[in-house]
């Protein structure tokens, strides 16, 4: 799927991977939720105000007056030690902290497997649909992508095992199926317990390798999500986390629990990548992890969250269910997903709800091949109660305009 390589301006030659490089389509539409007096839904963005901002101010003091000249300097590429540590000793299948690589956000994390594991055409599985920021990431390497079926609990797990034993068969197993189990971007789902020990089953008995994606997991509102699939296969796994969702997105800080055979090759990889994430960065998150804070401030969060998910469902069933709007009402994480009525597509609806002040993220661009173009992608952490109620309002209003005009000049939904 090689193209040529294309000449953009006089002597600059792209190489050929940049035909498959696209913007995101999410952080168009940002660009354009920046006008002001837009309520956005689209970014996946977490509440600012949960920020703490007071013991970050604490820990950038205590850092630079205890360590200052260790946190300016270069660094240690798999990361600053008690970080490790800390991250290890919360992960509950207890790995060591050798296995810990800290990454410069969990994006980096999946832009580094996609360089350690994907050659050309090497197939991937991944759940349909599935984050974006994953597919942009493995698209360089130009894998071949299939999809595992999903319901509304995740990706079935015969589905998974079918298509495992179907590519080893062909002499071409999948390098890995990457997966979301918890309040999936961008669905909300979460698998289950029994699906994730089926999930872990098919694991082992395909040899199937799993990149197992968590970002989202310690933003439940009920109860914790089960069990990671890591702690059913440690070896089978390459487990991403991050810390943008409960301390700030802004510190670029994620990590990867990598089994003990891959951990130099992606060392390797990361170093070539950027040396080594900040230095800095990492002793002030792990000087507020250390001080406790979080462990008040992340169950702020989930009530902060668990009330903004119930307004945008409460308005969703005042203002869209008479409309025929559906949507999956997530246990934890940061969207719901909905789809609209026929015959509307989100996609074509988005400038009118721009124009109308109201801006979403289109399912589309998360679909391989053929998308559910019904689809968007609600955020509710980022808007208050306020905001979500007008906005879902809003939102809805252009729905029932869409629908009019489309009874009154019917055309047939596009797939993306
Ligand atoms: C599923 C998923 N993985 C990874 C990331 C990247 O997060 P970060 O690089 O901020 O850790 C995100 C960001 O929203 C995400 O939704």
């Amino acid at each position: 799927m090689s193209a040529a390589p294309s000449k953009t301006a006089p002597g600059w030659t792209l190489a050929r991977r940049t035909t498959l490089m696209n913007p995101s389509v999410i952080r168009e539409i940002l660009k354009v939720t920046e006008r002001p007096g837009i309520i956005s839904f689209a970014g996946g963005l977490p509440a600012s105000e949960t920020f703490a901002i007071e013991a970050f101010r604490e820990a950038c003091d205590a850092v630079l007056r205890n360590h200052g000249q260790a946190a300016l300097q270069y660094a240690a590429s798999e990361g600053f030690g008690p970080l490790r540590e800390a991250v290890a000793a919360g992960l509950p299948w207890h790995p060591s902290p050798d296995q810990v690589l800290i990454t410069s956000g969990s994006q980096q994390g999946l832009d580094l497997v996609a360089k350690v594991l994907i050659d050309a055409d090497s197939p991937v599985l991944v759940e349909q649909p599935t984050y974006l920021g994953a597919l942009m990431a493995f698209a360089p390497m130009e894998p071949q992508v299939h999809t595992v079926p999903c319901d509304a609990d995740g990706v079935l797990p015969q589905a998974l095992a079918e298509q495992a034993s179907a590519l080893r068969q062909a002499g071409k197993p999948a390098r890995f199926a990457y997966l979301l189990p918890n309040f999936q971007n961008p669905t909300g789902r979460t698998l289950g317990v029994e699906r994730r020990a089926q999930i872990a089953q098919v694991a082992q008995q395909h040899g199937l390798p799993l990149i197992e994606d968590n970002p989202y997991g310690d933003l439940w509102f009920d109860a914790p999500p089960p069990a990671p699939l890591a702690q059913h296969v440690p070896d089978g796994v390459i487990y991403l986390g991050s810390f943008s969702k409960i301390l700030a997105p802004g510190l670029r800080l994620g990590f990867m629990v990598v089994p003990k055979a891959l951990f130099p090759k992606l060392l390797q990889a990361k170093q070539a990548a950027d040396l080594h994430t900040s230095g800095f960065s990492q002793r002030v998150a792990q000087h507020v992890l250390a001080s406790g804070v979080q462990d008040q401030q992340v169950p702020r969060i989930r009530d902060l969250y668990r009330q903004r998910r119930d307004t945008m469902a409460q308005a969703l069933q005042r203002y869209g269910a008479p409309l025929g709007v559906q949507w999956q009402v997530p246990t934890g994480g940061m969207f719901l997903w909905c789809r609209l009525p026929q015959p509307l597509s989100a996609l074509h609806m988005l400038p009118q709800a721009v124009d109308a002040g109201v801006a979403y993220v289109p399912g589309a661009p998360f679909y391989v091949g053929q998308a559910d173009d019904a689809t968007l992608r609600l955020n509710f952490t980022n808007a208050t109660p306020e905001q979500i109620e007008h906005g879902v309002a809003l939102l809805c209003g252009v729905v029932k305009e869409a629908l009019a005009s489309s009874a009154q000049s019917p055309v047939s939904r596009t797939a993306a």
